[in-house]
């Protein structure tokens, strides 16, 4: 059977499950309707090492392997979305690029609070004006004396005002193109760093996504992450793990759907008999769990050629189009077998149904992830 799981992998997802069964599912609903910041079972994550989980455990991390990570972060999905996007954003475009491209200066100085939750990370790639085609970012790394000054906005920054140090792509040289972007290693906290109010968003409420305004805010000399004029490659790189990240979350949303629709479909009743007994209701939980079976397959496919250090940008890719598109699907068909019910916020499946529609947008839309499977058959 794929995937042959170790038993290390084993116990981390089942302690992930039985941590977010407990400790995270409870309140999952309350913190939705209030948009509370779970910052609690963060505190508790970084202890148990679920924040930086693929960061070495000499820097402070859990030293587990990158499937053992997605296998965590699905059970984390599968409670509360919120927690996953957070969790997922911190391991997978904050730890992972410091971890790649970082000097070991970097890696003590910032993976450990990272990995912690001392300190939460997020990722400053997205502009107003730059969404899809980042390449086209505008915000300015000048120099300064003993580093650079960054000017500019970042929109939809997952983590802002609620992280403090965040992976940041600028434009160092504004005549060299794509070449003139470098990543840096931005401390938000500092007077130039301004965090929007949160987005009103439809779903994952209880997550914090912000706009951030950069006004003179300094980058350190030996914050610079990367060579100078990498930073997409830095920013690209840490997305071919992010995006595995995202279908792992998406899949995480689509069991508990699915399996909210099983537990329905046996227990409502029409025309006599349980809605299962139904060849209709029959027809979407079997395509349902079908295309669940197949998605879970490429997300952890993905995940194990990236473990093993092997190029999975077109795989990474794959996993996510097919999971998130799948899994909106998914959900809307829970709803649709909910009936009435599946519309009204006191059923989980709404709350699904709205958390699992932006992941097919972030961390590349799904129109984004065609282009680049395309671009890796092609060329
Ligand atoms: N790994 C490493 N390097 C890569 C790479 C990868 N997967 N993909 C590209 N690169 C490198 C290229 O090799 C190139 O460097 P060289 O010129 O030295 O070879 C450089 O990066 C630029 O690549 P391209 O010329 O291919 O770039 P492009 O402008 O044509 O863009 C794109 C390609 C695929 C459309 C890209 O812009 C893209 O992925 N866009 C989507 C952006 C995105 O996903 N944003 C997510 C925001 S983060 C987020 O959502 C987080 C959150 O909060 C949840």
């Amino acid at each position: 059977m794929f995937p042959q799981f170790t038993e290390d992998q084993i116990a981390i997802r089942d302690a992930a499950r039985a941590f977010a069964l407990a400790e995270i599912d409870p309140g999952a609903a309350a913190r939705d309707a209030s948009g509370e910041f779970p910052r609690e079972i963060l505190k508790k994550l970084g202890e148990m090492g679920f924040l930086g989980m693929t960061v070495p455990e000499a820097l402070g991390g859990g030293g587990s392997d990158f499937l053992s990570y997605i296998l965590a972060l699905e059970q984390i999905a599968y409670t509360d979305a919120s927690v996953a996007v957070t969790m997922s954003v911190n391991n997978s475009v904050a730890c992972a690029p410091i971890l790649a491209f970082g000097t070991q200066e970097q890696k003590e100085q910032y993976l450990r609070p990272l990995a912690s939750g001392e300190a939460l990370g997020g990722f400053m790639l997205t502009e107003p004006d730059a969404g899809s085609d980042a390449a086209a970012l505008k915000t300015r790394a000048t120099r300064t004396t003993g580093g650079w000054r960054l000017n500019g906005a970042k929109a939809w920054i997952t983590n802002g005002g609620e992280g403090r140090y965040f992976v940041i792509m600028a434009r160092s040289d504004p005549d060299k193109g794509k070449k003139g972007i470098s990543a840096f290693i931005l401390d938000a906290d500092q007077p130039g760093v301004l965090m929007g109010r949160p987005e009103d968003k439809m779903g994952l409420r209880s997550s914090k996504t912000v706009m951030v305004t950069l006004e003179e805010a300094f980058v350190p000399e030996g914050a610079l992450l990367g060579k100078l004029g990498d930073g997409l490659k830095v920013a690209f790189g840490g997305l071919d793990g992010g995006r595995i990240g995202i279908a792992a979350q998406a899949l995480g949303i689509a069991q508990r759907a699915m399996d909210e629709s099983v537990s329905y479909a046996k227990s409502r009743r029409s025309f006599g008999k349980a809605i299962g007994e139904h060849q209709m209701i029959q027809t979407y939980l079997a395509e349902m769990e079908s295309h669940l079976q197949a998605a879970r397959l490429l997300v952890y496919r993905a995940a194990a050629m990236k473990e093993a250090g092997k190029t999975c940008t077109l795989e990474a890719a794959t996993a996510k189009l097919f999971t998130t598109e799948s899994a909106v699907w998914i959900c809307d068909r829970a709803v649709q077998i909910h009936g009435g019910y599946g519309y009204s916020h006191e059923y989980l499946v709404e709350r699904l149904y709205r958390d699992v529609r932006v992941t097919t947008i972030y961390e590349g839309t799904s129109e984004i992830q065609r282009m680049v499977i395309a671009r890796e058959l092609l060329k």
